[in-house]
């Protein structure tokens, strides 16, 4: 009986420690290397990390302090890892953004990347270095509510899965593809992947749907074989999805089974039930599904293209019931996608994601208000993409004609740096415009490192001080991604409270490549020591330690 007291008491003194210390400390050792991998079927080269693709999950609870220890055995190349959605609050320096946050490791270094997980929901990772996430550089980071603590909603299971998008061409050649004069584009990708599995040229469905495609023959070691989904009737399921594809928008379906969205980006969401929903490049969700089906059946879960013309099959797997074999396959056809350019479709399931109750409410007003007109433009013959037409400036002239190409389409390099002042509320407003050929315009997901911010709205064509009135400051979002539609705009609001310099860009790989991201700099003087490592290299970080004025 004593002993267990003394255990007991010993169990109660390390919560305090553990809580007086903000949580366990959370260590891991990772090699980035390239290896043969066949995500769906066709063998080519992957970024692995310690041998595996997608790499590692990170599982911790909110208030741990994770240590990545990682060592670059890319042999030609460096490297640096994004914590995609961790606000970094403290460490900026961890961020993991190539001459933004850091310079790139070099081959043979390590580096340490050592930060706290605040907040409990669904994140990622993935490199932030040339391309090298459609490298397939990525994998999931999920943090638990903290020690004692209970999620607000009940289930009695979960699962996690990572969407990608896959292309045969290697990433090195896209990049010279896509800065070569002319451009030359990437195209669709071949495969989606779901958990880094994809089927190329076979079709899982093949027997129920009409497509050409031929049955595929796996087995179950492969390292295409979809990640199946195993689970027992009349139970409820949280399902965790983030997505990291490179260029695809995409819809998720469970065939059959309703969806009740609870999360978006680390933020609880005010739940919604849906039969499919939209997840962009950069975003995260919860969703929680009951089995309420015919146990004796399997059922499929597939994601679609949206947004743009698919030319590229269904990613598929399976929800189990239990006992079937995971061998069963559903005897209808996969869901079937809202049409690729029905924005109507996305812009209501957008309009849906609000935030729970009580959770926080953007100040009501904005002390700074920045306008990011995005635009295809030429440099020199090169295709880019512009802010502004040249960052950077706070605005754009005021005649721009969002609906129509440019007049001008020349633009001109900026450094695209902007300095916030510390802990005022900054307003951005997204303006999205036609292409370069007439009657395009593309989504992109915009994606802030640093911060969440509320989506405050979405509005058609160019935005006016009067669309003022229609912001939501009553429950909007939080998160740390969101989508301009084509032709329109989405103003967004965040207090600049964080001190370092953070990138803020469209999450789609080949946009930013093309130079579709500006950088916000906050409070840089407050920042204590930094460690040296960071700094050794790379104009940002050394030009913002030498000029900043805030
Ligand atoms: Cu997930 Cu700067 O991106
Ligand atoms: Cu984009």
């Amino acid at each position: 009986m004593k002993a267990v007291w003394f255990l007991v008491s010993c169990y109660i003194l390390s919560m305090f420690i553990q809580s007086a210390m903000g949580g366990k400390a959370r260590h891991f050792k990772w090699e980035v290397e390239y290896m043969h991998w066949s995500p769906d079927g066709e063998e080519g080269v992957v970024m692995g990390i310690n041998g595996q693709f997608p790499g590692p999950t990170i599982r911790a609870r909110a208030g741990d302090t994770i240590h990545v220890e990682l060592t670059n055995r890319l042999h030609t190349e460096g490297v640096v890892i994004h914590w995609h959605g961790i606000r970094q609050i403290g460490t900026p320096w961890a961020d993991g953004t190539a001459s933004i946050s850091q310079c790139a490791i070099n081959p043979g270094e390590t580096f340490l990347y050592r930060f706290k997980v605040d907040k409990a929901g669904t994140y990622f990772y993935h490199g932030h270095y040339g391309m090298q996430r459609s490298a397939g550089l990525y994998g999931s980071l999920i943090v638990d509510v903290a020690e004692g603590e209970k999620e607000i909603f009940q289930y009695d299971g979960e699962f996690n899965i990572l969407l990608s998008d896959w292309w045969h061409k290697g990433s090195h050649e896209q990049e010279v593809d896509l800065s070569s004069n002319p451009m030359r584009w990437i195209g669709e990708p071949q495969t989606l992947l779901i958990n880094g599995r994809g089927q190329f040229n076979c079709s899982l469905a093949a027997h129920v749907s009409n497509s050409s495609a031929s049955p595929c023959k796996l087995r179950g070691n492969e390292q295409y074989a979809p990640h199946i989904l195993r689970v027992h009737p009349n139970k409820t399921y949280r399902l965790r999805i983030a997505s990291t594809t490179a260029l695809a928008s995409l819809n998720l379906a469970i065939g059959n089974h309703k969806m009740l969205v609870v999360e978006a980006d680390g933020n609880n969401l005010q739940p919604f039930s849906v039969d499919n929903m939209d997840i962009y490049s950069g975003e995260s969700y919860s969703v929680l599904f009951t089995t309420n089906q015919d146990p004796s059946k399997n059922y499929w879960i597939s994601i679609s293209v949206r947004g743009r013309e698919p030319r590229t099959p269904q990613g598929l797997t399976i929800l189990n019931y239990h006992p079937n074999s995971a061998s069963k396959l559903p005897p209808s056809p996969p869901p079937i996608a809202p049409r690729w350019d029905n924005y109507e479709y996305s812009k209501s399931f957008t309009n849906k994601i609000l935030a729970l109750k009580g959770s926080p409410t953007p100040p009501p007003t904005h002390h700074r208000r920045i306008f990011l007109l995005n635009t295809q433009n030429f440099i020199d013959g090169h295709t880019k993409w512009a802010i502004n037409n040249a960052s950077p400036p706070d605005r754009f002239r005021p005649d721009y004609d969002v609906m129509r190409p440019a007049a001008n389409q020349n633009s001109t390099y900026g450094s695209g740096v902007y300095m916030l002042r510390f802990n005022t509320t900054v307003d951005v407003i997204l303006q999205n415009a036609n292409a370069l050929r007439a009657n395009v315009s593309e989504i992109h997901p915009w994606h802030l490192h640093g911060h969440d911010f509320w989506v405050l709205g979405y509005g058609e064509g160019k935005f006016t001080e009067k669309e003022e009135a229609k912001f939501n400051l009553k429950n909007p979002p939080l998160r740390n991604t969101a989508v301009i539609f084509p032709f329109g705009w989405t103003a967004l609001r965040f207090v600049a409270d964080n001190p370092g310099v953070w990138a803020f860009h469209c999450h789609i790989e080949p946009h930013l490549h093309m130079g579709m991201g500006v950088v916000f700099a906050e409070g840089v003087r407050r920042l204590g020591k930094i460690p040296n490592e960071a700094l050794g290299c790379g104009l940002t970080g050394k030009m913002l330690m030498n000029n900043v004025n805030n």
